[in-house]
């Protein structure tokens, strides 16, 4: 009887949910030809004048991050890092005045915050990207250099976005970096005390240092980090020379971008079409790595093959991971059923143009509870190429809700219920020695990592 109950229900939701999946589009929210950087003051907009800052040309947009949830609306903000100088700040928030080249910036917290020539490590001085938390907290990781000077050590704020500002500052020690040699691009935040019961007061934010191939650990409850490095987080010589939209570029980025479930950190190098995973309980003991940076190496997998390199993912609250790939370009998703492989990825319709090196990766919840996959794109190729056209659209930020998929991947997760024997057969090459390590509780994902 259930079953019967069962075929019923996923013949009633999935042909609609399949079709919504497949004519819903990716929305363009906002495009540039150029960066355009605002100014609260005349005196600011001379400040950046006065010390050669605003050269807009020299800007790339890197993530995306919106904030839904705290008193002061909602508000989309967008990441320029200082590759060069001529940036006036390097955090923003998108307005929606428009000029020629696109939407209008404004300086995050405030342009007195950014440190356009190195000269105060107080302040903000070149940011790739960021996390929000459930917290109504940002987590802003600065990498402290502007082109190829270190200006100031990497450093970690906390901005309460109901007030915007700084709730906590963790100024990296020199154990957990090296001048220049790091980059630290991309944390992901994991709140363990989340509202409406909890305090905030368990967050431990991981970090990318996509140059010196590592991953820091920071912990809140004790304000310390630490360094994790693997082979894993290097990137492999043989996937270094990457196609997007058939210009061809190459890029040796390691360690790249992170997500979780919850149980396990999902990480990739730029320069791979590996996808590699760490159990979260590995890499939060501390003593461990601070013995040895080099620690545990077993308890890292590889759990998948792409059909190509990709730059960000991010994983919705079902563990549906997310990403784009570069060539051919496609929007698409692994589900936490089905082993990580390239006849797994499932496409989600967008318009190849659109998504051009999608260097920025969320999954945002809405008001209305629903999540959306935000993105930034930025043709990378072109600017790694120097063919960028500034009379042509270069960068994006662009929305994806994910209700009709996250119903697709509900009815698709009734359904392996009773074929789940299949997952099981699905067996990863190496070691498994440590089995017992990387999994401590039945997870959707097992069958990723076993
Ligand atoms: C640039 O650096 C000089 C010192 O080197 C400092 O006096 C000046 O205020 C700085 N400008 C900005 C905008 O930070
Ligand atoms: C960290 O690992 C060490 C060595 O395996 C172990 O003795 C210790 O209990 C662990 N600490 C935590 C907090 O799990």
């Amino acid at each position: 009887m259930w079953r019967a109950f069962f075929v019923t229900l996923i013949l009633a939701l999935t042909p609609h949910a399949i079709l919504s999946a497949k004519t819903r589009k990716v929305e363009v929210l906002y495009e540039w030809k150029q960066m355009v950087y605002g100014f609260a003051t005349e005196e600011d907009l001379q400040d950046a004048i006065d010390n050669d800052n605003l050269v807009p040309e020299n800007a790339t947009p890197i993530d995306v991050a919106v904030d839904y949830h705290s008193k002061k609306g909602k508000r989309v903000f967008t990441t320029t890092p200082r590759f060069t100088t001529g940036i006036p700040y390097t955090l923003a928030v998108v307005t929606d005045k428009t000029e020629e080249n696109g939407p209008v910036l404004m300086p995050y917290p405030d342009y007195s915050w950014h440190n356009s020539n190195g000269s105060s490590c107080e302040k903000i001085t070149s940011v790739f990207r960021v996390a929000i938390t459930e917290c109504n907290q940002m987590i802003v990781v600065d990498t402290g250099v502007i082109g190829d000077v270190q200006h100031c050590p990497p450093q970690l704020l906390v901005i309460d976005l109901n007030t915007d500002t700084l709730s906590h500052r963790y100024v990296f020690d020199p154990s957990i970096y090296v001048d220049v040699a790091s980059l630290f691009i991309a944390p992901i935040a994991i709140v363990s005390d989340p509202p409406p019961k909890g305090s905030c007061s368990k967050v431990k934010v991981y970090v990318a240092d996509v140059t010196f191939h590592g991953l820091v650990v920071y912990d809140s409850e004790l304000d310390a980090a630490w360094r994790v490095e693997n082979r894993f987080m290097y990137p492999d010589p043989d996937q270094g020379l990457h196609t997007i939209a058939d210009e061809k570029f190459i890029q040796m980025d390691g360690i790249f971008d992170l997500a979780s479930d919850g149980k396990k950190l999902y990480f990739h190098p730029l320069a791979s079409i590996n996808e590699y995973s760490v159990p979260l309980s590995v890499v939060n003991n501390r003593t461990v790595f601070e013995e040895n940076v080099e620690a545990v190496p077993y308890a890292f997998r590889r759990v998948g093959e792409r059909s190509s390199s990709c730059a960000a993912h991010a994983m919705d609250s079902q563990n549906n991971l997310y990403f784009v790939t570069f060539n051919p370009i496609k929007l698409t998703r692994w589900s936490p059923k089905k082993p990580y492989t390239p006849k797994n990825e499932l496409d989600i319709p967008a318009d190849p143009k659109l998504i051009e090196f999608v260097s920025g990766m969320k999954v945002h919840k809405n008001k209305a509870g629903i999540e959306e996959l935000w993105m930034t794109s930025n043709r990378f190729q072109k600017i790694s190429r120097g063919t960028l056209d500034f009379n042509e659209v270069n960068f994006r930020l662009l929305r994806r809700p994910l209700d009709d998929i996250q119903k697709v991947s509900n009815s698709d997760k009734s359904h392996s219920v009773s074929v789940s024997s299949s997952d099981e057969s699905h067996s990863e090459s190496g070691s498994s020695s440590d089995e017992s390590q990387s999994d401590s509780g039945s997870s959707s994902n097992e069958s990723q990592s076993d």
